[in-house]
């Protein structure tokens, strides 16, 4: 006779537990940062920061945005020009902001990877950092933010946006680089001036980013630094074993 028992897994816990337990570290500073996780009364996880200690993870505090409005490939979540008023104000994450502007330079569905590799022939249009002093996970990232200096720059050069597209697609794909760099890494040093730890776990797509991985390495006086290698969600069923297993243990759950 079987028994089955059903655990249901919140997707940012995932993340964080599958990234600290198959760390080998102690204790870390565990930080979270995808397109989107689970929904919590109506709104989406964003990003989450955990402080693990002793085989316990605890939540620090968590940033939530607006659920997209149908596909990120549906041009109003991504073409200022067609994107409703009331969307332009919804809060998004780091990696779905990133993932718009990789829509917005037509590299496509999955193609953040090319816009992380295109970063790096062009030059940021402007400086813009999502991220301020003391905030942590209150900060405000918009819809519209990038999107409107973008847009603006277009408007100023007399291009077409076919046109303006085509010649800015590096320098475009550099500013998202940048601001994604710059938010998460002067949040990373408040979170690591108010809670010193010297090791740090990241899970999250936005971590499969090595260019950000490694300026946080260079920026931060750490022992040990640790990205869970699936970090996107192809690691998603790694991540709910061991979470699963993790509450077996917890709750001394019997599954035999
Ligand atoms: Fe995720």
């Amino acid at each position: 006779m079987h028994s089955y028992a059903c655990i249901f897994v919140n997707h940012h816990i995932a993340h964080a537990y599958s990234a600290f337990f198959s760390s080998g570290l102690d204790d870390a500073l565990v930080f979270v940062a995808d397109g989107a996780g689970d929904y919590i009364d109506g709104m989406q996880e964003a990003e989450s920061l955990f402080i693990a200690h002793e085989g316990k993870i605890e939540m620090i505090c968590r940033r939530l945005q607006n659920p997209t409005t149908g596909h990120l490939t549906d041009e109003r979540n991504y073409l200022l020009p067609h994107m409703p008023s009331f969307i332009q104000n919804y809060e998004i994450s780091l990696g779905k902001k990133y993932s718009q502007i990789t829509h917005l330079i037509e590299l496509g569905r999955n193609g953040e990877g090319k816009t992380m590799g295109l970063a790096g022939y062009g030059k940021p249009l402007f400086h813009y950092n999502a991220y301020t002093k003391g905030d942590f996970l209150n900060f405000s990232l918009k819809y519209k933010d990038l999107l409107e200096e973008i847009f603006s720059l277009k408007a100023s050069s007399g291009k077409s946006y076919k046109e303006f597209i085509r010649d800015e697609r590096a320098n475009i794909a550099s500013t998202v680089q940048l601001m994604t760099e710059n938010t998460i890494i002067d949040l990373l040093d408040d979170v690591l001036n108010l809670y010193p730890c010297k090791n740090l776990v990241l899970s999250g797509g936005i971590f499969l980013n090595c260019i950000l991985n490694g300026k946080i390495i260079n920026k931060f006086d750490l022992n040990n630094f640790y990205a869970l290698p699936p970090a996107g969600d192809d690691g998603q069923a790694f991540r709910c074993g061991i979470l699963c297993i993790c509450k077996m243990l917890v709750y001394k759950i019997n599954l035999k």
